[in-house]
């Protein structure tokens, strides 16, 4: 028997009693006569002491105990002498005293300290992933992730889902990513692609009449990575029949009252607020702001124009805008520090950052542009006060929300304005169709099968490819959930009429045979009998990694990958063996030899 208990549930009611506990050993001290070691399992941890009083034999092997053995022990467990209880442990008042040591493994040497792992910096600490993932907080975030995902079952469970799976090895989704893509040897020349989200076959088990589906997929998608990206992540996936927008959000808004409660003791009130994407934009400058705070954006067209500052006017005259935000209290920031917060912006995309600061009158290079009256009101508008700077951006629209958007969170942070807690939003009315300067044509903004505002469906289906000031004005039946800041899920009513998805497909400028090809099983189903159906994916990850008070989604999840789409512990991709690639009718051309051989790069997380 390796234990009869697990060490960070012994507590004083077991003093008294011959314990057998094992696990892996933590800190140690050796002060010769006496060795201390805190012996750590999943549950926690508890001192046993090797003392020559107690078996000199087992004090003896004490002595040959390194960091991260695996060993069993047993022996009586004691009060520990007054004055040397630790009050910050559970198990903090007692202390096993070995009579008997079995070691169970030796461990090399370690690569870092797991005492220090925090410093060991992450590229190591994802090399030794099982070291790791040892410590305390990262068992606790995989603990909560397992608790969080089993009460989304649960509640999913009883709300008369059923969780249905959906495969990996299928054809291209359009979500808007790059395709992981997997060869088929069957089928030369062919290849699967892993979903980047169970879109079409939820819609299709809607269409199969299965009314309410869930599933806890993980979902691949080949794009630039970021703390919050992942290329492969989780989606708690969800799609129902007969419903509306605001069914949805109501199931939504009672999962997370229900898992914030549970897990984090959380009372999350509902109903969420809600915000029209426009309003959003023009408010705080992107579709997933942070509510915990002010600082909102201030329209300054009218005022500026009444200025003769030519950035201002230039940009007024080509379409632009012009907006500003709160700097409270950074009148008395040195001419650095300004210059500093110019090269942020310009990092963030802007030409430059004008600024005005209230300090004994308006001071700034650009006051003598506006006749004082116009700063009064600019002041006004944005509540300054004697101490304050007011910062502004123009530009086009699109570098405007961007840069202020990033610069609201910048100063937010630094101005110490962000509430703690947790403080969701529901993001609506989503533009139905977007622009794409590159591409020349409208993409869709959430995915091809959102449909329009029930209003809009005429306007939809009279409207002409070409006319871009129509199809820019349709908006979508789309909704996102944003916590602090960060989308956490989003979704929409889907069209389930075979008519109005082949105006998509042809909105978009998608081929009769391109969508027959790509979408052609999905277009068959609408046209026998499809429901109205609509549903949400929630990023689990990115849930969880705000619950656990992380920084990074890799916090939550047991095996990631670096920045650049790399394991660092199992060194995959990796190349393979011609004869595979054979077998595949794969010939790799393009890449020299020696980068091949040199394997992936990890450089950066
Ligand atoms: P969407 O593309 O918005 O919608 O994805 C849903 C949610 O998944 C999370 N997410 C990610 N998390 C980590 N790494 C990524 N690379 C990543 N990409 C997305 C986000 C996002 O809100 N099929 C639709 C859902 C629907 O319409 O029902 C979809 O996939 O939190
Ligand atoms: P300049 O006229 O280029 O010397 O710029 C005067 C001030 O306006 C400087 O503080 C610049 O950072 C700022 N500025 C320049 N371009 C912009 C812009 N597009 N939006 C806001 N401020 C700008």
């Amino acid at each position: 028997m390796f234990r009869d208990k697990e060490c960070g549930e012994i507590r004083e009611n077991s003093i008294g009693s011959v314990i057998t506990i094992a696990g892996w050993v933590f800190r140690r001290r050796d002060h010769g006569g006496l060795i201390f070691i805190d012996l750590r399992d999943r549950s926690g941890l508890c001192q046993i002491v090797f003392s020559p009083d107690v078996n000199a034999a087992a004090h003896d092997s004490g002595h040959d105990l390194r960091a991260e053995y695996v060993i069993s022990v047993s022996g009586e467990i004691r009060r520990r002498p007054v004055g040397t209880e630790n009050p910050n442990l559970p198990t903090g008042q007692v202390e096993l005293y070995v009579d008997k040591l079995e070691i169970l493994n030796e461990a090399a040497p370690l690569p870092y300290s797991m005492e220090e792992a925090a410093e060991a910096g992450e590229q190591l600490r994802l090399r030794y992933r099982y070291l790791d993932l040892r410590r305390p907080e990262m068992q606790q975030n995989l603990i909560m992730r397992h608790r969080v995902t089993k009460l989304m079952r649960d509640y999913l469970d009883r709300s008369g889902f059923i969780e249905i799976e959906t495969p990996m090895l299928t054809k291209s989704t359009p979500e808007g990513a790059r395709d992981y893509l997997v060869p088929s040897r069957l089928n030369p020349g062919n290849f699967f692609a892993l979903p980047q989200s169970p879109q079409l076959f939820k819609q299709i088990l809607m269409v199969a009449g299965m009314e309410k589906y869930f599933q806890v997929v993980k979902c691949f998608r080949d794009e630039d990575l970021r703390a919050d990206r992942q290329p492969e992540f989780t989606q708690v996936d969800l799609e129902m029949s007969f419903i509306d927008r605001d069914d949805i959000i109501g199931l939504m808004e009672g999962l997370m009252q229900k898992v914030f409660k549970e897990v984090l003791d959380v009372e999350v009130a509902v109903p969420f607020k809600r915000l029209g994407y426009q309003e959003s934009m023009e408010r705080f400058g992107n579709d997933k702001p942070d509510m915990r705070f002010g600082l909102e954006l201030r329209d300054m067209a009218d005022l500026a124009g009444k200025g003769t500052f030519k950035v201002f006017l230039d940009a007024l005259k080509s379409g632009g805008m012009i907006k500003a935000l709160l700097g409270k209290g950074m009148a008395g920031l040195s001419r650095k520090d300004v210059d500093t917060l110019t090269v942020e912006a310009q990092s963030f995309g802007a030409k430059g950052l004008a600024w005005i600061k209230i300090k004994n009158g308006f001071e700034s290079p650009i006051a003598k542009f506006f006749p004082e009256e116009v700063l009064k009101e600019m002041a006004e508008r944005l509540e300054a006060e004697e101490g304050d700077m007011m910062l502004f951006v123009a530009d086009r629209p699109k570098v405007v929300y961007d840069v202020l958007s990033r610069m609201r969170l910048e100063l937010g942070k630094r101005l110490n304005l962000i509430r703690p807690g947790f403080e969701f939003v529901w993001i609506t009315d989503f533009p139905l169709l977007e622009w794409d300067e590159e591409e020349g044509r409208f993409q869709a903004m959430h995915h091809p099968f959102t449909a329009p505002l029930v209003e809009d469906i005429e306007k939809m289906l009279s409207g002409d490819i070409k006319d871009k000031a129509l199809l820019s004005s349709l908006k979508a039946r789309a909704y996102d959930i944003v916590l602090n800041g960060f989308e956490i899920g989003g979704g929409s009513i889907r069209i389930h009429n075979q008519a109005l998805q082949k105006k998509m497909f042809e909105l978009l400028n998608i081929g009769e045979e391109d969508a027959r090809t790509k979408f052609g099983f999905l277009l068959d189903a609408l046209q026998f009998g499809a429901p109205p159906h609509g549903g949400i994916a929630l990023g689990l990850d990115r849930l969880l990694m705000l619950m656990a008070g992380t920084s990074s989604i890799r916090d939550v999840i047991a095996f990631p990958k670096t920045q650049k789409g790399t394991c660092m512990m199992s060194g995959a991709p990796s190349t393979v063996e011609t004869k595979q690639l054979r077998e595949l009718h794969i010939k790799t051309t393009v890449i020299p030899e020696e980068k091949i051989a040199a394997g992936p790069v990890c450089d950066g997380l």
